[in-house]
């Protein structure tokens, strides 16, 4: 079987293209390296054993898109190609819209006058705004409250329009609730450009002491501690999620919506307690205003990822943490 992954040297790509080739699969992975390095995809080749192609290639070049397509016969896309910082969408909402939609455009189209119909899509939790209660399941409304957000909901709209007007297309939407760790080899992981937007990767350069003092964003909501609550998702889990969707629902039309969480929430306070435990690191912290935008608590119901999927995580909060520290302690300055 072959699958094309577009993103797939950024950080939950370059975890499901391990999981791919382990899975006996061919892999091409376009990336225009916007937010990645191919180093990271040079290290997939070594953990699995077995290689890839990589074509550099932006979604928005049409043309190269075509070309990819006329030489290679796809099974499957899986499309994590798209710009993913909810604070710099705020700030050029019209390059994350271009890229993100227009780029997810691109691609479908040249799927179909390839005649290649699956794709799975990575949305997100944040598809689903402040939910009224937890844990989420699928069928909560969904809402969107910043660009980034607007371009996952607005694609999964689009994608439930090209299956309504082309019943042959076979959609996977899979909602990720919050990534984290890496792999266990410590060869690759999160390697975010500038200063960490993200809890775990900010923690993890406190750690390594590349950075001074994390900033606690609010300790005022109504959680048990104050702080903000997430499902933390270990990143290899999430990329096993990958493998099986395409595993159950390849040849099976529709559009298939999937939550991929533990179920379980973490505050940010245990999270440094976790990680401080894991790591034999202090991780200085000093609690500031709540961060615009943020929402009290959000985490996950995946029982029908379990039952239609077969897929339930694995890898608790200690494994979260021990891999990222791995990897951030291996390579304090990342794929540089
Ligand atoms: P990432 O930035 O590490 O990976 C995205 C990759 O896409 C990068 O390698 C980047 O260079 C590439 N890319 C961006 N625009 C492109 C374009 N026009 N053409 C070709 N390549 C392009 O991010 P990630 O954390 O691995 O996220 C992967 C996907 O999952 C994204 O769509 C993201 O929005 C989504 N997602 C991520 C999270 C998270 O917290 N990490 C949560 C929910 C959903
Ligand atoms: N937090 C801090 N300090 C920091 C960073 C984060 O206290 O320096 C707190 C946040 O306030 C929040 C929690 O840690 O309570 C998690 O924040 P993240 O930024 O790591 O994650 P978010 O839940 O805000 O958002 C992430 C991705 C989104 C995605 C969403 C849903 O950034 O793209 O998860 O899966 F949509």
């Amino acid at each position: 079987m072959k699958i094309l992954v577009t993103g797939g040297a950024g950080y939950i790509g370059s975890h499901t293209c391990v999981q791919l080739l382990e899975h006996g699969m061919d892999v091409v992975v376009i990336d225009n390296l916007a937010n990645s390095s191919e180093e990271s995809l040079k290290r997939v080749q070594e953990i699995s054993g077995r290689p890839l192609e990589f074509h550099k290639i932006d979604l928005l070049e049409r043309a190269w898109l075509e070309a990819l397509f006329r030489d290679h016969q796809f099974d499957a896309v899986i499309h994590f190609a798209g710009l993913k910082a909810v604070g710099e969408s705020v700030q050029i909402p019209l390059s994350y819209y271009r890229n993100n939609i227009s780029g997810t455009i691109n691609l479908c189209e040249t799927m179909a006058n390839h005649n290649v119909k699956t794709i799975v899509f990575s949305s997100s939790a944040t598809v689903y705004g402040e939910p009224e209660q937890v844990p989420i399941t699928e069928e909560f409304p969904t809402a969107a409250y910043n660009p980034y957000g607007r371009t996952k909901l607005f694609i999964e709209e689009i994608l439930k329009d090209l299956y309504n007007s082309d019943n042959a297309w076979n959609i996977v939407l899979l909602r990720y609730f919050n990534p984290v760790g890496a792999h266990k080899s410590g060869k690759i992981g999160e390697d975010p450009k500038g200063l960490p937007n993200n809890l775990m990767p900010f923690i993890s350069q406190v750690a390594v002491g590349k950075l001074k003092e994390l900033s606690v964003f609010g300790n005022d909501y109504s959680t048990p501690d104050g702080t903000g609550v997430r499902d933390y998702i270990h990143v290899v889990d999430l990329a096993i999620g990958h493998v099986k969707s395409l595993d159950k629902l390849l040849g099976k039309t529709g559009v298939h919506t999937y939550n991929l969480g533990t179920g379980r929430g973490y505050s940010v306070l245990e999270m440094i307690k976790a990680f401080e435990k894991v790591s034999g690191q202090r991780i200085n912290f000093n609690i500031v205003d709540r961060r615009p935008g943020d929402i009290a608590e959000c985490f996950a119901d995946s029982t029908k990822a379990l039952k239609e999927l077969d897929w339930k995580t694995e890898r608790d909060i200690d494994e979260m943490c021990a891999d990222t520290w791995r990897w951030q302690s291996q390579n304090p300055d990342g794929y540089q």
